[in-house]
């Protein structure tokens, strides 16, 4: 798992990194207050957090993976989670300013981070605008103080919304998340909360379908049948509702879950669809890294560090990092990266992305008798300038990718 594949690699940049996807910096922070039940995510309970010794253990990741990517320049940085938004800001002051001194930061660089929208996590937001932070992303999640029970969070809607006022009088640029298709959740019902927050005014909303994940409560309440999420039927009702009510608002769907004003989308994220270079740090993130080797090739790597909080904090004080898994990406791998992540934005991927990666024209690069298949039947769109997903085949993406990259 741990095999480097690659060659030494030299430190400048490399020319095929793709700079029209961006280059970003994921920071992974795995303490929350409490785990919610459907969540999956790598975040953990923890009564005491060493902050110091965590700053000093995420500074130290920082500067190993500079030494192979220094000198480009950053175009974002996201702080996820878990709940960021509980860092000491400190913490978030000295990452941001040991990004700029190992890489640099684009003028017009986005720092996202993702808060809980608790009064208590509000009340760092100064603070974390002070270090550097010009986005805040809220885990609303819902709008109703009962469903928000449910699932099982430490806000009531009120806090919520009373957060994302301090979010706007803080923060440039603001989002918040929504999970819907809740057990019992009407297409009335879901359009009177969306219309509820879409009063708010944000420019980006994150408007995620509840997935029932394996390993969580919910699963577990699932699987003895005390929890229904709605059916099939149902589910694409309230999407379709979540679409025509978000494209009226004039925030339709860049991506299958995110929504945005033209211009208010997240760069970060954008990154990782267009298949771009981002660094990840912390418990269990994830890299991907086009990295010219000594004889002139450039080849992309995935990186992945220690997902556990204790085996990834003593990795780095043992060695200066806590790389668990470093793969060269193949030919093939590297079209299915390409294709699972492009085809789940609006815009699709670019013939340019297709060169940049494959070196290949989408028509040469993916099987002819599927890719013909999937656009007669209106599935997919090729043009002069990028492969996209229809709206019918951004609906039904996991089977359309099933049968383009069989
Ligand atoms: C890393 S998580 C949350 C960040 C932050 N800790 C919070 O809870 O507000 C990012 C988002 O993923 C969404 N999410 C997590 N698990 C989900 C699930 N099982 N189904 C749907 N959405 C989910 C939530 O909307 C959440 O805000
Ligand atoms: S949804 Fe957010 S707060 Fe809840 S457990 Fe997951 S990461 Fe933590």
């Amino acid at each position: 798992m741990n095999a480097p594949a690659t060659p030494a690699v030299t430190t400048s940049p490399a020319p095929m990194a793709g700079a029209e996807a961006g280059f970003g910096i994921y920071v992974h922070w795995p303490f929350c207050r409490a785990k919610c039940p459907y969540c999956d995510f790598n975040s953990h309970v923890r009564a005491g957090v060493d902050q110091a010794r965590w700053r000093r253990a995420l500074l130290a990741e920082l500067d190993h993976y500079a030494a192979e990517t220094s000198g480009r320049p950053v175009t974002s940085v996201f702080f996820g989670g878990g709940t960021p938004s509980l860092m000491a800001p400190e913490t978030v002051t000295a990452v941001i300013a040991r990004i700029g001194e190992h890489w640099s930061l684009a003028d017009d660089v986005e720092i996202t981070l993702e808060a809980n929208p608790t009064s208590v996590e509000a009340a760092s937001f100064a603070a974390f605008r002070a270090a550097g932070v010009s986005r805040v992303s809220l885990g609303v999640q819902a709008l109703d103080d009962g469903v928000l029970s449910f699932l099982g969070r430490q806000h009531s809607a009120r806090e919520a919304l009373a957060a994302v006022d301090f979010a706007r009088t803080h923060f440039p640029r603001w989002s918040f998340d929504l999970i819907y298709a809740r057990p019992g959740q009407t297409v009335a019902a879901w359009r009177a909360e969306l219309a509820r927050a879409l009063a708010e005014g944000a420019a980006h909303l994150s408007l995620y379908q509840l997935t029932i994940e394996e390993g969580t409560v919910f699963h577990g309440a699932w699987r003895r049948g005390e929890l229904l999420p709605p059916a099939e039927a149902r589910a694409a009702d309230l999407f379709e509702a979540t679409q025509d009510a978000m494209g009226e608002a004039g925030l339709p769907a860049y991506e299958i879950s995110n929504h945005a004003r033209a211009g208010e989308e997240c760069r970060h994220n954008l990154t990782y669809w267009r298949y771009g270079d981002y660094v990840g740090i912390g418990p269990g993130a994830h890299g991907r890294l086009s990295l010219r080797a000594d004889d002139g090739t450039v080849r992309k790597i995935a990186t992945r560090q220690h997902r556990a909080p204790d085996a990834w904090l003593a990795g780095v004080e043992a060695a200066g990092h806590a790389t668990r898994a470093r793969d060269k990406i193949d030919a093939s791998a590297r079209l299915a990266e390409l294709v699972m992540m492009g085809l789940r934005l609006r815009e699709g991927i670019s013939r340019a992305a297709f060169q940049r990666e494959l070196g290949l024209e989408p028509e040469a690069a993916l099987p002819a008798a599927s890719l013909s298949l999937l656009i007669d039947g209106a599935f997919l769109e090729l043009d002069e300038a990028a492969l996209r997903a229809t709206d019918a085949g951004r609906l039904c993406l996991d089977a359309l990718l099933g049968r383009l990259l069989a």
